[in-house]
C-alpha cells in the first residue's frame, strides 16, 4: 500500500521522448526549487490595470526596499501543477480556480488582481516557455507558483501604489520526505495558524511565515508537520501547515468547513467531489480532535502534497496510529488514485477539470 505511486511508476516505461525534457535527475525530484528557463512578469500601477506582461529569464528581481510586500507583507501566492501525459501533451489542473482564489485574496489584501483570462494566459505562457522542465510521465509534475505583491514603495502603513504579478515554475516530486509513506503529525495546542477575522482563508504569504516556528519544533521532534486547532475553543481541527485535513469513519468522510480561518484548497474541493462521485458521504463541518483520534483513516490534501495519508497523530503526548502506520488506508488510496488519474489524463475528464496545452 505504500505504493500509492505504483500507477505512476508503471507509466514511466511508456515515455519515449526523453530528448524533449531537460537534463535532470528525474528519479530524485523532491519539492525544491530548480532553476528553470524563464518566468512571467507583469506590473500594475495606480489605475489597477496590469500591463500585458512578458517572459524574462528566471532570476532575481529588483524590489524597492520600501515595497509594501517587504515591509508589510502585502502579498499572495498560488500553487498549481502541470503534468506531462503519455502522448506528450501538458495538462493543467483547474487553473481557473487558482485565478479566482487569487482575486478573492487580492480583495482581502487590498490589491488589484489580474483577470481570470490574464491569469490563465500568463500560466500557459510560463508553462509552454518551460515545457522541457515538465517531468516525464510518472516522475512528478511542474509546480507553478504565481505571486502577486505590493511592489510599490510605502512608508506609512497603506496599500502599495504599484503591484507585480510573477509566475515561476519548478519541477517537483513528492512534498514530504516520507515520499508517499504515511506522515506523522503532531496536533499543536500552543500556536495557532489563523484567528476569526484574520486572513486564514486567503493565500497570503504571512500565513505561511507564521507557522514556521511550530513546524520547526515539530520537525526537530521527528514529526512530519503540524496540525492546528481553532484558536477559540482549541478543540476543532483547522489545517496542516501546508495542506487541508480529512478524516474517514466508515463510509463518511469529514473535513473542516471553510469558514474564515481555513484555506479553501482546490485539491480539498476536488477530493470532496471525487468522494461524492464514488458514493461516500462527505461532511464539511466542525471536526473535533476527539473524532480525529477515533477515525479509521486520516489524510491531507493540497496541490503540493496531493493526497497524503497520515500514519499517526500525536496529541497531548498520546500517539494514535492508523492502519498500523505501515500502510495507506483504502479510502485514501482510492481517492489518491482517482484524483491523480484525472490530473495525469489517465481517466475520462468528465468534470472538465483539466486544460490541455
Ligand atoms: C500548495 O500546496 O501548492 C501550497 O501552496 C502549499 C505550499 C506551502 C507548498
Amino acid at each position: 500500500a505504500r505504493g500509492m505511486i505504483r500507477c505512476e511508476a508503471s507509466l514511466a516505461s511508456d515515455y519515449t521522448k526523453p530528448s524533449e525534457v531537460a537534463d535532470l535527475d528525474w528519479e530524485n525530484l523532491g519539492f525544491g526549487i530548480v532553476q528553470t528557463d524563464s518566468m512571467y512578469i507583469a506590473k500594475c500601477g495606480h489605475d489597477g490595470n496590469f500591463s500585458e506582461g512578458e517572459m524574462v529569464p528566471f532570476g532575481p528581481i529588483a524590489l524597492n526596499p520600501s515595497s509594501g510586500v517587504l515591509n508589510y507583507g502585502q502579498g499572495l501566492f498560488e500553487g498549481l501543477k502541470a503534468y506531462r501525459t503519455t502522448d506528450d501533451s501538458i495538462l493543467l489542473f483547474r487553473p481557473e480556480e487558482n485565478a479566482l482564489r487569487m482575486r478573492t485574496g487580492a480583495e482581502r489584501m487590498c490589491m488589484p488582481a489580474p483577470s481570470v483570462e490574464h491569469f490563465m494566459d500568463a500560466v500557459k505562457q510560463t508553462v509552454l516557455a518551460n515545457k522541457r522542465w515538465v517531468p516525464p510521465t510518472g516522475k512528478g509534475s511542474l509546480y507553478i507558483r504565481p505571486l502577486l505583491m505590493g511592489s510599490g514603495a510605502v512608508l506609512g502603513l497603506a496599500p502599495a501604489p504599484e503591484y507585480t504579478f510573477i509566475i515561476f515554475v519548478s519541477p517537483v516530486g513528492n512534498y514530504f520526505k516520507e515520499g508517499l509513506a504515511p506522515i506523522n503529525l503532531i496536533v499543536e495546542d500552543k500556536f495557532h495558524r489563523a484567528t476569526p477575522g484574520g486572513t486564514g482563508n486567503v493565500k497570503t504569504i504571512g500565513n505561511y511565515a507564521s507557522v514556521l516556528m511550530a513546524q520547526k519544533i515539530a520537525k526537530e521532534k521527528g514529526y512530519s508537520d503540524v496540525l492546528y486547532l481553532d484558536a477559540v475553543h482549541k478543540k476543532y481541527l483547522e489545517e496542516v501547515s501546508s495542506c487541508n485535513i480529512f478524516i474517514v469513519k466508515g463510509d463518511v468522510i469529514s473535513t473542516p468547513a471553510v469558514k474564515g480561518t481555513i484555506l479553501p484548497g482546490i485539491t480539498r474541493k476536488s477530493i470532496i467531489d471525487v468522494a461524492l462521485s464514488k458514493g461516500f458521504k462527505v461532511e464539511e463541518r466542525l471536526v473535533s480532535v476527539d473524532e480525529l483520534l477515533e477515525a479509521d483513516e486520516v489524510f491531507c490534501t493540497g496541490t503540493a502534497v496531493v493526497v497524503s495519508p497520515v500514519g499517526s497523530i500525536t496529541y497531548q503526548g498520546k500517539r494514535v496510529e492508523y492502519a498500523g502506520n505501515k500502510g495507506v488506508g483504502v479510502v485514501s488510496q482510492q481517492l489518491y488514485t482517482s484524483l491523480t488519474s484525472l490530473q495525469m489524463g489517465q481517466a475520462e475528464d468528465w468534470l472538465g477539470w483539466t486544460v490541455q496545452l
